[in-house]
């Protein structure tokens, strides 16, 4: 699991100032671990710390029993831990897809037939396969971060880590991602911490992590939080159409369970 240890964090310069204070948490394989927050609130320091591109201040993170301070086992945390990025085009190298997908693993040395096979897995976990030799550029932004997800996969990590990943993508893009993130965690088997503003993926977490000035202000289950109108205001997370009109039909009186954020739940809530 990733474990993170009373962990505490500041920048080099910022005077001390703590980017995040005595942060407890695990990730465990197969768990979704959503992290919300305001901006500035740490999220992305956290995000950083689990996969050992940062190092606390105090307190430790451990992968799988690995410190991520240890200098000598800095390849095994960043061959455990699969990191994905806000914009896909930051993220995207090669100048076809499957080539792009390949990247990663090729440096490290992975033999072609392996490669080919690894990169052939992953795209097609993330429903790629048919855009194999694509140029990236000719991608929406949503298939663009897939490729980004399925680069990140052909490292074979066993966990991921991912930093508001949906949040540059349309709808669509952001319904297919969040289908494909559920599937890592709760399929694959994959221990996820998924960095998200977006009330309709915090909902698929089997728990959410609130940060607040960089402490945790939340640790609970999606529905709970939800249906906090004072902390959901406090963490800025914006509750999508289908969840306010449910909130004021359950205002209401109507039998409507809190935490239903999709048309669908909600007419099953309302005409069983
Ligand atoms: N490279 C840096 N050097 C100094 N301070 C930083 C650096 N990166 C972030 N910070 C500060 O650390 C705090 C936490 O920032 P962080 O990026 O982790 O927040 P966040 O929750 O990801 O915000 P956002 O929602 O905007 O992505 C903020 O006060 C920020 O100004
Ligand atoms: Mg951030």
């Amino acid at each position: 699991m990733i474990r993170f240890e009373s962990v505490g964090f500041a920048y080099p310069g910022s005077g001390g100032r703590s980017a995040l204070t005595r942060v407890t948490l695990t990730v465990e394989p197969g768990e979704l671990v959503a992290v919300a927050g305001a901006n500035g609130s740490g999220k992305s320091t956290l995000a950083r710390l689990a996969d050992g591109l940062l190092r606390p201040t105090s307190g430790s993170v451990t992968v799988d029993g690995v410190d991520t301070a240890d200098d000598e086992r800095v390849w095994d945390v960043r061959s455990l831990v699969g990191m994905v990025f806000q914009d896909p085009d930051d993220q995207i190298v090669g100048t076809i897809v499957e080539e792009d997908v390949a990247f990663g693993p090729g440096n490290l040395g992975v033999a072609p037939a392996e490669l080919r096979e690894r990169v052939d897995a992953s795209l097609a976990a993330v429903g790629l396969s048919a855009l194999s030799r694509r140029e990236p550029h000719l991608l929406s932004e949503g298939q663009k971060q897939r490729v980004a997800i399925a680069g990140a996969l052909a490292m074979r990590p066993a966990y991921l880590v991912l930093d508001e990943p949906t949040s540059m993508l349309d709808p669509g893009g952001r319904r297919s991602v969040l289908d494909l993130i559920d599937g890592l965690a709760h399929r694959e088997g994959h221990g996820v911490l998924h960095v998200s503003h977006d009330a309709t993926g915090i909902a698929r977490a089997d728990r959410v992590i609130v940060l607040e000035s960089g402490c945790v202000a939340y640790d609970g289950t999606p529905a709970g939080l939800l249906s906090d109108q004072a902390m959901l205001a406090r963490a800025g997370i914006a509750l999508p159409e289908i969840g306010v009109l449910a909130d004021a039909l359950r205002a209401l009186g109507a039998r409507v369970p809190e935490g239903t954020m999709d048309a669908e739940s909600l007419v099953g809530a309302l005409w069983p």
